[in-house]
C-alpha cells in the first residue's frame, strides 16, 4: 500500500508573519490526518515554519535546492542550509522553474542526486504543456523528463522519492485533468518507471497529481487507483481548503 501524500506548494506567497498565521490555523485542522501532510514554503519562511511545526504531523519542505554542497552560487540555497532548519522534502523541477528560470532535465537530475545524497526527499515534478498535449506528446515528454531527470539514481534511492505529475496547462488555470485522464497518465508514468527500475519498485512509488486540485475536485482525484496524493498550489494557501483535500486523501 502506498501512503497518500498531500503537499502544499506555497510558491512565492506568504511572509514569515503570514506563515505563522496560516500554519496556526492549519495545524489543528489536519492533526488527525492518516496521510502524509507537507507544506513547501518559501526559503524566508522556513525558520518560522520549522518552529511552529515542531511536534506536529506536518512535514516541512522547500521549493528547490542547489546541487553543490556550498560555494559561489549567488542566490542559491544548499541542502545543508535546509536540513539545519528541519526541512525534509524539496520540490525539484517545478514547471515554473523550467518555464521562467531555465531549469532543464539535466539540472533537475543534479538537484535530485544532491537531495538524495543529503537525505532530503525530492518531490520531482514532471508534466506536459498544453501544446505538447495537443500534439499527442504527453507520454513522450513525461518519459524524457523521467529518463533524464532520474538518470543515475540507484534502485535503493529511487524508492525515497515522490513524483508529482503536473500537466502545465492545469496549473493555476482552474482547468483540471479529468480523474480518468490524470489516472491514465499516471498509470503510464508508472509503466515508464517500471521499465527504468523494476515493476515492483514502480508499484511502490508515490505519484501525486498537481494542477488546480482543490477542495471540490480532490475527492474524485484521490479515489483513482494510480493517484497517491496531490501537490497543491492555490488551495494550499487556505487552511480550510487544504484540510479538506487532506481529508479526501484520508478516505483512500
Ligand atoms: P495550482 O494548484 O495553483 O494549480 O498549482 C499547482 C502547482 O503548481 C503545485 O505545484
Amino acid at each position: 500500500m502506498r501512503k497518500p501524500i498531500i503537499a502544499g506548494n506555497w510558491k512565492m506567497n506568504n511572509t514569515a508573519q503570514e506563515t505563522k498565521n496560516l500554519l496556526n490555523e492549519l495545524i489543528p485542522l489536519v492533526k488527525d490526518a492518516k496521510c502524509e501532510v507537507v507544506v513547501c514554503v518559501p526559503y524566508t519562511d522556513l525558520y518560522a515554519a520549522s518552529e511552529i511545526l515542531k511536534g506536529t504531523n506536518i512535514g516541512l519542505g522547500a521549493q528547490n535546492v542547489h546541487w553543490a554542497d556550498k560555494g559561489a552560487y549567488t542566490g542559491e540555497i544548499s541542502a545543508d542550509m535546509l536540513l539545519e532548519l528541519g526541512v525534509k522534502y524539496v520540490i525539484i523541477g517545478h514547471s515554473e522553474r523550467r518555464q521562467y528560470f531555465g531549469e532543464t532535465d539535466e539540472t533537475v537530475n543534479k538537484r535530485v542526486i544532491q537531495a538524495l545524497k543529503k537525505g532530503l526527499i525530492p518531490i520531482v515534478c514532471i508534466g506536459e504543456t498544453e501544446s505538447e498535449r495537443e500534439n499527442g506528446l504527453t507520454d513522450e515528454v513525461n518519459r524524457r523528463q523521467l529518463t533524464i531527470g532520474l538518470k543515475d539514481i540507484s534502485a535503493e534511492d529511487i524508492q525515497k522519492i515522490v513524483i508529482a505529475y503536473e500537466p502545465v496547462w492545469a496549473i493555476g488555470t482552474g482547468k483540471t485533468a479529468t480523474d480518468q485522464d490524470a489516472d491514465e497518465t499516471i498509470g503510464k508514468i508508472r509503466e515508464i518507471l517500471g521499465k527504468m527500475f523494476s515493476k515492483d519498485i514502480a508499484q511502490g512509488l508515490r505519484i501525486q497529481y498537481g494542477g488546480s486540485m482543490n477542495a471540490k475536485n480532490a475527492q474524485g482525484l484521490m479515489s483513482m487507483p494510480e493517484i497517491d496524493g496531490g501537490l497543491i498550489g492555490g488551495a494550499s494557501l487556505k487552511a480550510q481548503d487544504f484540510s479538506i483535500i487532506v481529508k479526501a486523501a484520508d478516505n483512500f
